[in-house]
């Protein structure tokens, strides 16, 4: 029986080799794609782009992770944002149906009413938040799956994620300031990628997706924890209130897919 053929976009990124090499492990053949590399190394929202990937590469479900996931970047280009956090996915739902798992962020709710489980209205504050809000209403309607997923961690070798660039900064003894009053349910990447993978073939399932970590906690409660569970000196760790209006204070995620390690046990492993 031949291989299930899954294309992953975005396979540059921090999310994409993790998301790979979870889908590898199932058994399924992956085909990749990004700006600057991968099988298919193309803008993707360039004209009859997304026709040309699919056609060429012939994936029986797309796994699209593909984003402009840095907020300042959306804030500094709102109209790149909406062209690839908004439209992108539209556009590969109106191709693909259900067989698009389109991924989204605990950043389309505003933290006033955690915690968030998949029934929550989205109220995005930001640029990136609302574009990604936008990205996940225009898959649904065309018959596309979302799944959302929190803040993320763990190895990187170009030091992205929440641990690696923390690790990062202690490494070159730099001082890292970390808010106290910014929550979140942090999920280690792997584990992200072993629950999209699962989800990818279920076109039955549930539309919408929520992926929790394990616990809710700040992001200087977290950079202790992850200091401690590599012995590290949190000295340089310097303790400090957001002020941004458009950082939502809580985000907290809950939903029907609970993560099944410990967040120590996820820390131990960043
Ligand atoms: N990281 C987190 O903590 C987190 C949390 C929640 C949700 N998410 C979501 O998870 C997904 C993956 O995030 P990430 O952290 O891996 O993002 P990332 O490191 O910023 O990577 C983004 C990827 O998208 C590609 N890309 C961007 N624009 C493209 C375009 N026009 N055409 C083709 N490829 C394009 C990039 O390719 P190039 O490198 O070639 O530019 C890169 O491979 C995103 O949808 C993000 O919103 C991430």
């Amino acid at each position: 029986m031949p291989k299930t053929r899954v294309l992953v976009t975005g396979i540059t990124g921090f999310l994409g080799p993790y998301a790979a090499a979870a889908l590898r492990a199932r058994g399924c053949d992956v085909v990749t794609a990004a700006r600057s590399g991968g099988d298919a190394p193309v803008d993707l929202t360039a004209p009859g782009m997304v026709a040309a990937v699919l056609e060429a590469l012939a994936p029986d479900f797309v796994l699209h992770l593909a984003a402009m996931a840095r907020l300042a970047d959306c804030e500094q280009d709102p109209g790149r944002a909406a062209r690839t956090n908004a439209r992108l996915p539209g556009e590969l739902a109106e191709r693909l149906g259900d067989r698009l798992l389109h991924v989204s962020t605990d950043l389309v709710f505003d933290g006033r009413g955690a915690p968030y489980d998949e029934g929550a209205a989205a109220a995005p504050l930001s640029v990136y938040g609302c574009s990604k809000a936008e990205g996940e209403e225009r898959a649904l309607r065309h018959g596309g799956r979302v799944v959302r997923l929190p803040l993320l961690f763990g190895p990187d070798a170009r030091g992205r994620g929440a641990s690696a660039s923390l690790r990062h900064a202690l490494g070159q003894g730099r001082p890292v300031a970390l808010f106290t009053n910014e929550y979140r349910t942090p999920l280690h990447a792997a584990d992200a990628a072993r629950g999209l993978a699962e989800l990818v073939p279920l076109r039955a399932g549930p539309r919408l997706v929520h992926l929790p970590g394990p616990e809710r906690c700040s992001r200087w409660e977290f950079g202790r924890r992850l200091c401690a569970a590599h012995g590290l000196g949190a000295a340089l760790l310097q303790p400090c209130e957001c002020q941004d209006p458009q950082r939502p204070r809580d985000v907290s995620l809950a939903g029907a897919f609970p993560a099944r390690r410990s967040l120590e046990q996820m820390l131990a492993d960043a």
